[in-house]
């Protein structure tokens, strides 16, 4: 059994108080269903995989991508789903290497996601609506700017994709603008989720 949305929305509300991290969860989320939907793919699916990405990092910082498996079993969900959310913490906190293509989208996107929502905050209208591939290439070589997204991370990633830098960028980008109010990035006046 996989979580449904709904399920995955109200588990990671549970577990996740913090805004930004709520946020977070809802970018990986929407970026997941954009490329499910680019490699014709299950979109419910890998975006339920996005939303429970992080479930345990709020509560359990120092057992990431190790305490999940325990709160997903118990609640009965398939053992390859939680293999997936572990999957995206390859070589920082788990062994369990991505080898699906929507484990390999997630290892790829997750820090991306952070990168593309700190540029959009440092923007007068906090938005992404005008963000750019040039913008965001300019930050990803900035190792300075949101330094702590792991740029050798997304590089293996997108090496592990049917899909070069510029493609990646560009469909994350994409699927972030057309759920922008989902993403926390429609700006400031805009409603959230
Ligand atoms: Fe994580
Ligand atoms: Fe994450």
């Amino acid at each position: 059994m996989i979580p449904s949305r709904q399920e995955a929305q109200e588990l990671l509300y549970q577990y996740t108080e913090t805004e930004a991290l709520r946020k977070h969860a809802h970018q990986v989320e929407v970026v997941m269903e954009g490329f499910a939907k680019l490699f014709n793919e299950d979109p419910e699916l890998w975006g339920t995989l996005g939303l429970l990405h992080d479930l345990d990092y709020e509560k359990y910082p120092d057992q990431h991508c190790i305490k999940v498996e325990e709160i997903l079993k118990d609640k009965g969900y398939d053992e390859a789903f939680i293999r997936s959310i572990q999957s995206h913490g390859y070589g920082i906190c788990s062994d369990v290497e991505p080898k699906s293509l929507m484990e390999k989208t997630l290892y790829t996107i997750d820090e991306l996601t952070g990168i593309i929502n700190a540029a959009c905050l440092v923007r007068p209208d906090k938005s992404i609506k005008d963000f750019k591939l040039k913008s965001l290439k300019k930050k990803y070589k900035d190792k300075k700017f949101a330094a702590g997204c792991d740029r050798s991370v997304i590089e293996k990633g997108i090496d592990m994709l049917p899909l070069d830098q510029d493609q990646v960028f560009t469909e994350t980008i994409q699927a972030l603008k057309d759920q922008a109010e989902r993403a926390g990035l429609a700006g400031e006046e805009e409603a959230h989720v």
